[in-house]
């Protein structure tokens, strides 16, 4: 049996590569970094499936690189990293790992809300420099949780999940979506509102948003301007929805109470960026879907989205689902994509 090539650009749960290595050769970038450009564009030349993560950038030029290329398995549910039309018009599957995050990133998203709002990370850093003397009336206030406003902005998977959490502790609820969703408003009791009101009204705002042209900078300066000076924002979506310099002066100067962000732009955010200085931001990288079940089970399913697609089977979370119309081109002798293929 001729076994396919897949080229993984780093190390994943070894659950994902066992089920690779049973159809396929599976090269693994092992480097603690992404891989440089250079190597996607080497490694890539030979393979059948790449299973990539959001730090590599796959555009035209890496599709072009691979001439084999049937399937790009993003190791996310977010695939901003990829351009979806280059790989449409390729005749390229690209798949992600949605369902299976959500509430592992729903928990995480709440927990930097919490942490934001009672200053948690502040007063660990204080107790550990020794400043703790005394039970202090007036140290450390912070803002309430339970009966203030949460605005979600996005109520996919796991805005809706974000919501379900913050009914438990008796929110008032404010959603924006391209959507609207009347069932999850019934059942939640979430009131629809377009994006201003939304920020203006709230006392939390949460980003659920995917990454788009659409999305990019949602959140600037005249945003932020429309916030509470004691509301809190939490990103656990995509750093480039929020004007990291529009929130570093917001929170600077007391604009907005503070910031909860999980994902930055740039991303890694420079250690000596100025808003790293700012006490009134709670921070960290990139790790809501981080729980071991969930990266395991996002290797799992990358894996079998991967499998499938070689296969010439319809990868269970295919993103590109146009993608089966492309016809096979005679310049793109061997790949197995397009409807005919399919069904084959
Ligand atoms: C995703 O899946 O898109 C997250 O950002 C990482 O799990």
């Amino acid at each position: 049996m001729s076994m396919f090539k897949v080229y993984v650009t780093r190390m994943i749960p070894e659950a994902g590569l066992e089920i690779l290595r049973k159809v396929a050769q599976v090269k693994v970038w092992e480097g603690e970094l992404p891989p440089p450009r250079e190597v996607i564009l080497k490694e890539v030349a030979d393979v059948d499936g790449l299973v990539s993560l959001l730090t590599d950038k796959i555009d035209a030029a890496v599709m072009d690189a691979g001439k084999k290329l049937k399937v790009i398995s993003n190791y996310a549910v977010g695939f901003d990293n990829i351009s979806i039309p280059d790989a449409t018009e390729r005749g390229i599957l690209v798949t992600n790992t949605p369902g299976v995050l959500t509430d592992t990133t729903a928990d995480f998203a709440f927990a930097l809300l919490m942490a934001a709002a009672r200053r948690i990370v502040e007063a660990d850093k204080h107790v550990r420099e020794g400043k703790w003397k005394t039970w202090v009336p007036t140290g450390f206030l912070g803002q309430d949780i339970h009966h203030a406003t949460l605005g979600l902005i996005g109520l996919g998977r796991i805005g809706y999940e974000m919501a379900r959490r913050a009914s438990g502790f008796s929110m008032k609820l404010l959603y924006y979506d391209v959507r609207r969703n009347e069932k999850a408003e019934k059942e939640l009791g979430l009131e629809y509102v377009e994006i201003p009101e939304l920020l203006r009204r709230s006392d939390f705002v949460s980003i659920h948003v995917p990454l788009t042209q659409d999305t990019y900078h949602l959140i600037g300066r005249e945003e932020l301007k429309l916030m509470k000076k004691t509301a809190i924002l939490i990103n656990s979506a995509r750093g480039p929805i929020v004007d990291t310099d529009a929130l570093y002066e917001a929170l600077r100067d007391g604009v907005i109470a503070g910031a909860g962000l999980d994902v930055t732009e740039p991303e890694p955010i420079p250690a000596d960026h100025p808003i790293l200085k700012l006490d009134n931001l709670t921070i960290a990288p990139h790790i809501a879907s981080a729980s071991v079940a969930t990266r395991t089970t996002m290797a799992t399913m990358a894996a079998e989205n991967c499998v499938a697609a070689l296969k010439g089977e319809v990868p269970p979370n295919l993103v590109n689902p146009e993608v089966l119309k492309v016809r096979e081109t005679s310049t793109r002798q061997g790949r197995l994509v397009g409807r005919a293929a399919l069904e084959k």
